[in-house]
């Protein structure tokens, strides 16, 4: 059965960023780096691998420079020809969606996951789409959205990609119960958002990773608020699961939970280390302030 192809990504970008201050004080958190990379343009990147033509970005305050990142920079670009630095122009104008495919609007308030998902509505309209939670970075091959594209292509439906976590950290994210079927694509029997970890139906979590279909749209305008006061995106997934499927895709790779230092600076040391151009100066100097003399 040939399934409504996913052509649109969300992006909540809305959030305050209160992990990070003072670093968020006057900067979105989704501009924080990952060695040279803002969060956000990893997760922009992941949706393009994944053949995602339009990107919607839910914003608020603060958070205009998201906008002009994704925007030509005619002075850096002029330079950049000027001095002949012709691979970091060309690898600049790679970084970029093409002209009319992004979209920008606000949560005024910040009501929760749901209600950002929700403001999203009118320009992702019905079609199915992806939701990507920029806070979590990926490190796999393909990037986790493609393997799940691969897997909606068969199943179709709603799918949450999924991973399994030590069963105490199992109250910092929404988690799902596994029914029948393989790690590429089983039925979620049950969701629950931050439980604690006695009422957990398992260790699998909700890794920032979706693609939905438009009712929870509906859903989501309904919906009242549930764990942390908030209007939660899991509470009308479970809602929906009543009428359409929910695929757990248990995607291969590793995740960085970018919302938090440790997951930050963990990432950034791996992705440093992953980089040709920097491994060895990185590891010099490490060295020679004697840490990770194990690593070669
Ligand atoms: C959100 C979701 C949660 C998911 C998590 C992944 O929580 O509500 O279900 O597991 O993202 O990062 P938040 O991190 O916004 O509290």
């Amino acid at each position: 059965m040939v399934h409504k192809r996913v052509r649109t990504a969300v992006f909540p970008v809305a959030g305050l960023g209160t992990r990070f201050l003072p670093a968020t004080k006057a900067m979105p958190k989704e501009m924080l780096t990952v060695v040279d990379r803002p969060l956000i343009q990893y997760a922009v990147d992941e949706a393009r691998e994944a053949g995602i033509e339009h990107f919607v970005f839910v914003t608020g305050r603060n958070k205009g420079v998201i906008e002009d990142h994704f925007d030509r920079q005619f002075e850096l670009e002029t330079t950049l020809e000027a001095r002949g630095k012709v691979e970091a122009l060309a690898e600049l104008r790679m970084d970029l969606p093409s002209a009319g495919r992004t979209s920008f609007t606000r949560q005024q308030e910040p009501l929760g996951l749901g209600h950002a998902v929700w403001c999203a509505r009118d320009i992702v309209g019905d079609q199915p789409f992806a939701l990507l939670l920029p806070d979590m970075l990926f490190r796999s091959e393909p990037g986790v959205l493609k393997q799940m594209i691969e897997t909606y292509e068969e199943t179709g439906g709603n799918l949450v990609a999924v991973e399994e976590v030590p069963p105490e950290d199992v109250s910092s994210y929404g988690i799902v119960a596994r029914g029948e079927g393989p790690d590429e694509g089983f039925r979620i029997t049950q969701m629950v958002e931050k439980p604690k970890p006695e009422d957990a139906p398992s260790n699998l979590i909700i890794s920032g990773r979706y693609i939905l279909q438009p009712e929870i749209f509906n859903l989501l305008a309904e919906q009242t608020k549930g764990a942390g006061g908030e209007i939660q995106l899991t509470d009308a997934m479970q809602t929906l699961m009543r009428s359409q499927t929910f695929i757990g895709v248990k995607y291969r790779g590793q995740s960085f939970d970018c919302g938090a230092k440790i997951g930050f600076l963990t990432a950034n040391v791996v992705y440093a280390l992953d980089r040709e151009d920097i491994r060895d100066g990185f590891l010099a100097e490490l060295h020679k302030l004697g840490v990770g003399r194990e690593i070669n």
